[in-house]
């Protein structure tokens, strides 16, 4: 049922789209504006999708848009369904389907994140090296369709390790470049800024941000850092051997860190001050993905 559902809105995408489309995006809160980079772009609103759930959350625009980053035909899913909002974890990953029935290869995640690792400040971009799903629920329950993939899929490496390794030679590039630009400004030495730190993402439901106590069990657990999304799409993309590569822009500190208290616009703001920083990473490192 949900193949066939799948093949349908791939193929509406196709005829709005006829390139091959080779990676998939999903921007997280606050990282919507990467969707303006897409050359030659084509927008559709989700509504317009076969099987497609709405976006309901501020900060998402719910669109998907097709087009090419650095001669890469992409596409970019501007706006997710979060659990929290109340979609069924079937409308969640939909969108992952489609990408599998569309015959991506490669998919990026990205999310906002608070940070548990307190050495990860505001503003940091992580890499994902793998994550722990305490959503509640796994979105491979019910019948499976041996069209997706594995019954019991392996979840060894969720996260391409070549990807993080790609991921993490290109953060490396930049930040030698963004040394030497600053101390040709300054005449001065300077500490090498770091652009991608590499860590756990742990999935939560939501909508309430955590506790300064469930923060304290989730560093315990070994999470680096905290979101309410990703884990369901990673799990469903890597059934259908999609090759995954995950960034958390940490948003704020985890409850309890600071005496700062969390808000949404907080998430928001953050997301706007790494634009810069998130579209150039990813701008090199999609050509490198295969
Ligand atoms: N917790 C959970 N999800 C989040 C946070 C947080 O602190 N920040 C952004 N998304």
């Amino acid at each position: 049922m949900s193949y066939e559902k799948a093949k349908e809105a791939a193929d509406f995408i196709r005829s709005k789209y006829e390139k091959e489309i080779k990676v998939a995006l999903v921007l997280g809160s606050g990282l919507g504006a990467f969707g303006d980079e897409i050359e030659n772009a084509v927008r559709i609103p989700y509504e317009e999708i076969p099987h497609f759930a709405r976006s309901t959350v501020e900060g998402h625009a719910g669109r998907l848009i097709l087009g090419e980053v650095a001669d890469v035909s992409v596409a970019v899913q501007q706006g997710r369904f979060h659990y929290y909002e109340g979609y069924e974890m079937s409308q969640v990953i939909f969108p992952v389907r489609v990408f599998g029935s569309l015959g991506v290869k490669s998919l990026i995640l990205t999310n906002a994140a608070g940070s548990v690792d307190t050495d990860f400040k505001q503003g940091t971009l992580m890499l994902i090296r793998d994550h722990l799903n305490l959503i509640g629920i796994n979105p491979l329950r019910g019948k499976n369709d041996e069209h997706f993939g594995a019954r019991f899929p392996d979840m060894t490496e969720v996260y391409s390790l070549d990807y993080q390794e790609i991921a993490l030679s290109v953060a490396r590039a930049m930040e030698n470049e963004k040394l030497k630009a600053a101390e040709a400004r300054t005449g001065i030495k300077q500490e090498k800024p770091r652009i991608l730190r590499r860590g756990v993402y742990c999935g939560l439901s939501g909508p309430s941000y955590e506790t300064p106590a469930e923060i304290r069990m989730l560093r315990l657990l070994g999470a680096d850092a905290v979101g309410m999304s990703t884990v369901p799409e990673a799990i469903v993309a890597r059934q259908m051997n999609i090759n995954v590569l995950g960034i958390s822009c940490i948003t704020n500190l985890a409850a309890g860190i600071s005496d700062e208290t969390i808000n949404h616009e907080e998430v928001m703001e953050t997301g706007a001050k790494v634009a810069e920083t998130f579209k150039e990473l990813l701008k090199r490192i999609i050509p490198k993905l295969k």
